[in-house]
């Protein structure tokens, strides 16, 4: 009918799929006649263009379906004048808003059909927890895939997207003086710390249907360990990767209830305020066991990290706020100096720090000559005050918003990493909590619970956070 409009918007409009198949398809309807007499065609997406550019890339995939076809030229010159270009991005308001003032003017306020073409692949990001164990996992996944491709979901792990994590891998295989010192051979230990100086007020409810080693060890901190420990990926694309992320988890131990040890905080006084305790919280059921702090030592039976401890530390209500990795190294052979490293812990020893947050910045621990005898060292830091340099460091989440919107998964976990992860966990949070295993008590505020250290201990480790 002559006076029917209407607006179709390709978003997506640089694309593949666009060019080849949905301006075209769109002019052989108005070749056929098929469209009402007012139309008009915006083109929509990220890449800046001009309508001139639109038309200029959409008149090269358009073709009269019979050659010769009398008017072809003119009529792909007609159709071109109703195509516009509109540059925005897909999750701004603000950019869709101009669209529609466009679209309006367009439409000169006709009544008008909208159709939205979305010429992108759908995609879903999908945030923690995944499942509880494996099997809920694998029910979660399950569902998913009912409707998505393992390459439409992007399942989040924020601390991937964290600046100091991402540039692990930067540290690791760009510089000469740390890959060949990756392994047994030099490495003693390795320990991934994080610690909150707040407790789990407000979010009882959510946290206590999963504490501490489900929130924090088995994703954010396996995570990092996983990419500390791969081997070198074939190139940095996203599968090549992930492949080795997965097979490090795979070569991994499923953690023993011995190597885990469980904390729980409870109310403290300092300087006149009172700290609650996790079950003061209204939203935590009464007499609730689970834990807020857990130290874990976890192995690797590969041949590059056979032996070597992997120790983790996580917690909610400690003395400070932050995220680190350390990495222990063995001592020099020979042993000029008389340091006696695997009996007194507290001999200095090569440390490399990254301090994922906050004051952002990698430290590596070398030894000097203290005093004006030499056999008394000291460990001094040489540092990358990455805070100082980059000013700016984005969130975390901006960075993945950013990689799920251009369809990046190099940081999202894929389904098979996520299995291996959950296998190394799910046994023992079964035992844990079928054997209704008793937190330690920790004071709001302190270092968490002694047990930790012993844990350490046993496997001929200090913390490095205890300074
Ligand atoms: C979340 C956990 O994944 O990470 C929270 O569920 C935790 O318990 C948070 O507080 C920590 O994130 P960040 O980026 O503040 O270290």
């Amino acid at each position: 009918k002559d006076e029917s409009t209407v607006s179709i918007t390709v978003v997506g409009a640089s694309g593949d799929l666009a060019k080849k198949k949905i301006f075209p398809a769109l002019f052989a309807l108005y070749y056929e006649g098929c469209l009402p007499k007012h139309f008009t065609i915006f083109g929509y997406a990220r890449s800046k263009m001009t309508d001139a550019e639109l038309r200029n890339m959409v008149s090269k995939t358009l073709a009269c379906r019979i050659d010769k076809r009398e008017n072809c030229g003119e009529k792909i010159d007609q159709f071109l004048k109703r195509c516009f270009y509109h540059s925005g991005q897909y999750d701004s308001q603000e950019n869709f808003a101009e669209l529609d003032k466009k679209l309006k003017e367009h439409e000169g306020g006709r009544v008008s059909n909208r159709l939205f073409y979305l010429s992108i692949p759908p995609k879903v990001i999908v945030e923690k927890p995944f499942g509880r164990d494996s099997d809920s996992s694998a029910a979660l996944t399950k569902a998913l895939k009912q409707y998505l491709e393992e390459d439409q979901i992007f399942r989040i792990d924020h601390y991937l997207g964290k600046e100091l994590v991402e540039n692990l891998s930067v540290l690791r295989f760009s510089n000469l003086i740390f890959e060949p010192l990756w392994s047994r051979q030099y490495i003693r230990n390795v320990q991934l710390i994080f610690s909150e100086d707040f407790g789990t007020e407000g979010r009882g409810g959510y946290f206590d249907n999963y504490g501490i080693l489900r929130d924090i060890m088995q994703n954010h901190l396996l995570q990092i360990l996983a990419l500390f420990a791969m081997e070198t990926p074939v190139s940095l694309d996203a599968e090549d990767i992930r492949n080795e992320k997965v097979k490090v988890l795979r070569s991994m131990r499923p953690l023993q209830l011995e190597d885990v040890v469980v904390g729980q905080y409870k109310s403290h006084t300092k300087g006149g305020v009172a700290y609650p305790a996790y079950i003061d919280d209204n939203t935590v059921p009464k007499g609730s066991l689970t834990p807020t702090f857990a130290a874990a030592a976890l192995f690797i039976d590969n041949a590059r990290w056979d032996g070597v401890p992997f120790l983790m530390k996580a917690g909610k209500a400690l003395h400070k706020k932050r995220a680190e990795i350390r990495v222990q190294f063995r001592h020099v052979p020979g042993n000029l100096y008389n340091q006696n490293f695997e009996t007194d812990l507290d001999q200095a020893t090569n440390e490399l720090i990254i301090r994922v947050q906050p004051d952002e910045a990698i430290d590596l621990k070398i030894n000097n000559k203290q005093g004006p005898s030499n056999n008394i060292l000291n460990a001094n830091e040489l540092g990358v005050p990455f805070v100082d340099i980059r000013k700016e460091i984005p969130d975390a989440y901006e960075r993945l918003l950013l990689d799920a919107i251009e369809g990046e998964r190099r940081l999202f976990i894929r389904s098979d990493e996520l299995d291996a992860a959950w296998a190394l966990f799910t046994p023992v949070l079964k035992e844990l909590e079928e054997k209704n295993i008793i937190p330690e008590y920790y004071p709001y505020g302190s270092r968490g619970p002694v047990g930790a250290h012993y844990l350490a201990a046993r496997y001929n480790v200090r913390w490095g956070d205890l300074g």
